[in-house]
């Protein structure tokens, strides 16, 4: 049935189904197994299967796989790493916490690192280049793999957004020397936190675990904050629109500080963690196992969404998208986004800037302005409609009379 109090929210806990909802609950009753190791080594075995991989590390984050993927390559200070303009700044900032530099490259029309730039931008000092998969979207990955080979330069895959989705039949995250996941809290699949490497070569993977294995765990206050997300989402959001009562809730919980948030105003800032920690705690991996068994489920679901709103609006659709987002490029899309939040439907704003997200400085992250003038002018036009695995056609009817309406 319709149900026209339903909040429509491209992210909060966007990937949770009621199932994942009650183990999450189900979990916070059983801290005796918050360092069983099972999970753990069961969630690296099918990471591994399903991406046909020799080795995967777990991390809490996408961050902090990437960050300590990089030292295990021996990225070290002064070496250039490109990546593209239009991404999180979590990215960069984990660049630069090695005390290399990231050398912004300018997208395409896919919202991808636009291989035309990449050569240009190529000195003797690249160590590595990281592609992105924007919205699940493969990047042009022949031609970058063929700029990579020829200048001997390492090419990572940042699989934040693209996991799960193939590229001319094979696995994105399998075409460069390592590939990094997040499983946090709007991503393809999801643990609340949660971050993997993938990796063939054997001794990166020996680098990796040296520099890992004497990080301290995450204590059981951090994890618990984490499994609790899910239950008081689950709460706010379907009683967002009853007399504003999630809203309520929500600013409530984070008074209380029981909301973990996804980014902390110091990393904002580009400043490093004071401490770094081993893997993902056993109860977010049992999470991320859980999510991992329905991810062609969400990704035939998400193509489906996206197919609908092409159709609807007349826009373009890509089937080798795996659309963690469909983005449509208007002339207003913030007066947009405020019109659908009156009608408690959250719409997307990856990205309103060239390193999200929006309140921070662009200089703490090297990125100059005007450097990259496409991802730039896309800034001012992008926004994101919901593809979440718990929408409904009848939803998604929904987002399309808004950007109707609103156009
Ligand atoms: C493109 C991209 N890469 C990497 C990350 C990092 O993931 P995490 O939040 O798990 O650190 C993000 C996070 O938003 C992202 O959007």
């Amino acid at each position: 049935m319709n149900n026209p109090f339903k909040t429509i929210a491209i992210s909060l806990i966007p990937n949770f189904t009621f199932s994942d909802v009650v183990r999450s609950k189900l979990l916070i009753f059983q801290p005796w197994n918050y360092q069983n190791s099972d999970s753990q080594n069961t969630l690296k075995k099918n990471l591994a299967t399903y991406l046909n991989q020799k080795h995967v590390e777990l991390f809490d984050s996408g961050r902090t796989a990437l960050y300590f993927l990089l030292q295990a390559l021996n990225i070290k200070t002064g070496d250039e790493v490109i990546i593209q303009s239009f991404t999180c700044s979590v990215v960069p900032a984990s660049i630069i916490w090695t005390g290399a530099v990231p050398i912004y490259a300018d997208i395409d029309k896919t919202y991808n690192l636009d291989p035309e730039k990449l050569s240009k931008l190529i000195t003797p000092k690249t160590k590595a280049v990281i592609i992105q998969h924007t919205f699940g979207t493969p990047a042009n990955i022949d031609k970058i793999v063929s700029v990579c080979k020829s200048k001997k330069i390492i090419l990572i895959e940042d699989c934040a957004h693209g996991f799960g989705n193939s590229y001319k039949g094979q696995k994105l995250g399998t075409f460069g020397q390592a590939s990094f996941y997040s499983f946090g809290r709007d991503k393809v699949i999801s643990g609340v936190w949660g971050g993997a490497v993938s990796i063939n070569d054997s001794q990166i993977f020996e680098n990796l675990r040296k520099l890992t294995s004497k990080l301290p765990r995450h204590t059981l206050s951090w994890t618990l904050k984490q499994l609790i997300y899910p239950p008081l989402m689950f709460v706010i959001t379907k009683t967002y629109s009853f007399f504003k009562l999630g809203k309520v809730l929500h600013f409530c919980f984070r008074r209380l500080h029981l909301l973990s948030d996804a980014i902390t105003p110091q990393e904002k800032q580009g400043i490093k963690p004071k401490t770094f920690y081993q893997g993902l705690p056993s109860p977010l991996c049992l999470l991320v196992i859980n999510q991992l068994k329905k991810i062609d489920a969400f990704i035939q679901h998400r193509q489906r969404l996206a197919h609908f709103y092409s159709e609807k609006l007349n826009t373009k659709f890509d089937p080798s998208s795996s659309y963690l987002r469909y983005s449509l490029e208007i002339d207003n899309p913030q007066k947009i986004r405020s019109k659908s939040a009156l009608k408690n439907i959250f719409l997307g704003d990856w990205y309103t800037t060239v390193i999200a997200p929006k309140d921070i400085n662009l200089s703490h992250f090297m990125y100059q302005t005007g450097s990259c003038p496409q991802a730039e002018a896309m800034t001012q036009k992008i926004i994101n409609l919901p593809t979440n695995p718990n929408l409904s056609l009848a939803d998604a009817q929904k987002v399309v009379n808004i950007i109707k309406q609103w156009k």
